[in-house]
């Protein structure tokens, strides 16, 4: 067979996808703790929401849509990202008031593919809608810090900075782009090609960070409303009790964001990406997609990366292995019993011999294994080294108290 996974994708099957099972578990634990119900957005939308949602000059919207005309003449795209849609369903719902929404999906952009930079990726994020105050930027941010805890991201660090609003953000552009215009000859030439465009931009330049290291910050140039949320955002996540660190130099690569912006890093990756997730708040975007204002806030994280970060040990996928020497009839009958009883449990239909079950039982990494009589009366049933007979229907309260 000659096909292969298009440039940028993968399969992802077992044993991988047992570490994606257990991480989207934890994602929805921790999406339901902090109160977003599931929200499920086309994965296609008109391309015009993403241009003004995104931003014209982003280099997603520029470079990396997966953008075609359907049978109908329309432009659409792939979602490069989930906000610009989620807030659309938001305001096509018509709910006013605090809302909140959690998604989790694969998301499309045309980049070269790397560990960790895939065309086709899996984003896990919320977005909580029609709020101002800065308990909510410090609520999101502390959702994506326990969920990454909670999956066992190592190097794990959060990375805060605040990027203005409409009121101050004009004047500090001006007075970075004069910064940068003086320091042009210092500056690499993508940076340059940036200083008419989007100044902010170039401070996120890895390689004219030595220029950048003297640039005007836009923390020093906040309002005094936008100084005063910053402030009280990190004294909420001190209080949380979040570790996190002020970046004065973060910025994000979209274009829809004020006030406060946030990274996840994790340090123990390569820097070309370690972002594990970002996000932040975005008071113009519903104004921008042609709703009414409505303030917001979000972060989305990146599941492809996650799993490359973290070291957490997969549950195995059964508890229970079957083996039987009297055929699959026997086995499929006893495994339907302990299913009912809410076991996880696998077995062979094929007839196979009693060695090759053993051999498969463990391959499975079954928590444990039991093994039918060859007639009637009790099972053996064996954890590790410990085993015992017993009736069929006693096997899963045996099982209960020593599996963990
Ligand atoms: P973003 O920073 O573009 O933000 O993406 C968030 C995360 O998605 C990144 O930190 C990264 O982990 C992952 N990611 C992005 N592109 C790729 C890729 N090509 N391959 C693998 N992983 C990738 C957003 O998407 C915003 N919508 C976040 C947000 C939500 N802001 C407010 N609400």
């Amino acid at each position: 067979m000659s096909f292969r996974p298009p440039k940028g994708t993968d399969d992802i099957g077992a044993p991988e996808s047992h570490v994606w099972r257990d991480v989207l578990r934890e994602w929805e634990t921790w999406a339901d703790r902090f109160g977003y119900p599931l929200v499920m957005t086309p994965i296609f939308e008109a391309t015009e929401l993403f241009e003004r949602g995104v931003g014209d000059d982003t280099e997603v919207v520029t470079k990396q849509m997966y953008t075609f005309t359907d049978r109908g003449g329309r432009s659409v795209t792939l979602r490069p990202e989930g906000t610009a849609g989620v807030v659309r369903a938001f305001l096509d719902s018509g709910a006013t008031g605090a809302w909140k929404g959690a998604y989790s999906g694969p998301m499309f952009r045309y980049e070269r593919p790397q560990a960790g930079r895939r065309r086709q990726f899996w984003q896990v994020g919320v977005e909580y809608l029609d709020v101002k105050g800065p308990a909510a930027d410090a609520e999101v941010i502390e959702l994506g810090f326990r969920f990454l805890t909670g999956v066992e991201v190592p190097g794990l660090e959060v990375v805060v900075n605040s990027l203005g609003d409409e009121v101050c953000r004009p004047g500090y552009v001006t007075i970075l782009r004069n910064f940068l215009e003086e320091n042009r000859d210092r500056l690499c030439d993508d940076s340059v090609s940036l200083i008419g465009v989007n100044p902010l931009r170039v401070l996120d330049c890895k390689i004219c960070a030595p220029v950048l290291n003297d640039a005007p910050a836009m923390k020093d140039h906040l309002c005094e409303p936008c100084a005063a949320h910053y402030d009280e955002v990190m004294t909420a996540l001190k209080r949380l009790e979040i570790p996190y660190r002020e970046d004065r130099r973060l910025v994000r690569g979209l274009d829809y964001y004020t006030r406060t912006a946030f990274e996840y890093l994790a340090t123990d990756l390569e820097a070309a990406q370690n972002a594990v997730g970002g996000g932040g708040r975005y008071d113009g975007l519903a104004e921008a997609i042609g709703g009414r204002r409505a303030p917001g806030v979000g972060f989305a994280l990146g599941v492809d990366r996650i799993i490359l970060a973290s070291v957490l040990e997969p549950d195995p996928q059964v508890d229970v292995y079957l083996v039987s020497e009297t055929g699959p009839g026997d086995a499929l009958v006893a495994a339907s019993t302990l299913r009912s009883r809410g076991l996880r449990v696998d077995l062979d239909t094929e007839g196979r011999s009693v060695k090759a079950q053993f051999r498969t039982a463990g391959r499975s990494q079954a928590r444990a294994l039991v093994v039918l009589p060859t007639e009637g009366g009790d099972v053996d049933v064996r954890i590790d080294e410990e085993r015992a007979q017993m009736p069929l229907q006693d096997v899963a309260a045996w099982l209960e108290s020593r599996l963990p």
